[in-house]
């Protein structure tokens, strides 16, 4: 049983009604799924005036038109559980392509077309995600050239537990979408090559027919897909919902949730509309910011990334506070990768990084 304590200042409800001239953060445990404390303060924890060390908070500007991403892709966060990176497609693939290491999560900045799969045609536009479970052979179609989030993971992605919520919370089920099998389309190729990566190294296995040879399938493991715009947010006009209420993949170790369309909560009863301070001790975390005006961060585009590691704060810019004073609805949508391990930001990142990023608070 939890033992709660209280002492000095502080509200009945927590992000409600905070004091005049208080600031409040959240010390949470085990990413907002465990043991909370709020504290009040006198002065916002992210009013430094320097950070020296490797705990700077980091921020990747819109990297979709750098020469390396043409048509490639590059890793920019690492840990022993995931990879994270960032990939620009303006052609279809002339090959294939089979993940021995990871299961891969792919998040759709902008841009259309089909993944050909062994399970059949998964077809997406912007906005959705697809889940390609590691061993599935697939190539990649573009109709229009796409931008892609991907999340790479050493354990399968699931479907939060839905607890008192019911099934239909967040998504109704008929809004995933699984392919029907397919035979692939190119079948006029002298030969057909297979990139099989199995500890980052490729092997390349070349076939005289098209690999996507199944007429078809039955069972639980099968590329599935599910739009962004499809999620339905949990929310209330009472409280600001932890962002572990919009989870929307777990995987062994990190978390995948995506922030959506929503009323903001209510100002009749004070209740604060902006994320409030913390440290996410416990849990690095990742946000990739696809659509909207991201109202609580000052200079953070479509396509930006940022990267808050545990042990030191963030929250709002100052400007959101005033910003959100008078905002009934936000139409921000963003994926945020939330990692129980520390994640390494690769050479690439620490190229192209905004290295003034920690300062924007100041
Ligand atoms: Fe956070």
């Amino acid at each position: 049983m939890e033992s709660f304590k209280a002492s000095g200042v502080y509200t009945k409800q927590a992000h409600v009604d905070i004091p005049e001239g208080l600031y409040e953060e959240e010390h949470g445990r085990n990413g907002f799924f465990g043991r909370v404390s709020q504290l009040y303060h006198t002065q916002p924890p992210v009013n430094w005036t320097d950070i020296s060390g490797d705990l700077k908070p980091k921020n990747l500007p819109s990297l979709f038109s750098h020469k390396d991403l043409q048509d490639d892709f590059r890793a920019i966060l690492t840990n022993n559980d995931c990879e994270l990176s960032l990939g620009h497609l303006t052609k279809s693939l002339d090959y294939f392509l089979r993940n021995a290491d990871f299961d891969e999560l792919y998040f759709v900045h902008e841009g259309s077309g089909t993944f050909e799969t062994i399970y059949g045609y998964v077809p997406f536009v912007k906005g959705d995600y697809i889940v390609i479970p590691r061993g599935t052979t697939y190539t990649i179609k573009i109709s229009q050239a796409a931008k892609f989030f991907q999340v790479e993971s050493r354990s399968e992605f699931e479907e939060p537990s839905r607890g008192l919520l019911g099934p239909n919370a967040l998504y109704d089920q008929t809004a995933k979408f699984t392919p029907e099998a397919a035979l692939g389309s190119d079948q006029d190729w002298p030969e057909y090559k297979v990139r099989v990566k199995r500890l980052g190294e490729i092997t390349t296995i070349t076939y005289p027919f098209n690999p996507l040879t199944a007429k078809g399938w039955k069972g639980s493991v099968y590329p599935w897909k599910i739009s962004i715009y499809d999620i339905c947010p949990i929310m209330s006009h009472r409280y600001h919902v932890p962002p572990s209420g919009h989870t929307t993949f777990v995987a062994k170790n990190f978390v995948v949730c995506s922030f959506v369309e929503r009323p903001l909560e209510d100002k009749k009863h004070k209740v604060l509309k902006v994320p409030f301070y913390h440290s996410n001790i416990d849990f690095d975390e990742v946000l990739f910011y696809h659509q909207g005006n991201f109202f609580s961060r000052d200079n953070i585009d479509a396509g930006a990334l940022t990267f808050h590691p545990q042990g030191v704060h963030h929250g709002p810019h100052p400007k959101a506070f005033e910003a959100g004073e008078d905002k009934l609805y936000t139409d921000e949508y963003a994926v945020m990768v939330d990692t129980r391990y520390p994640l390494k930001p690769t050479k690439w990142f620490e190229e192209n990084e905004n290295k003034d990023y920690w300062k924007s608070w100041m």
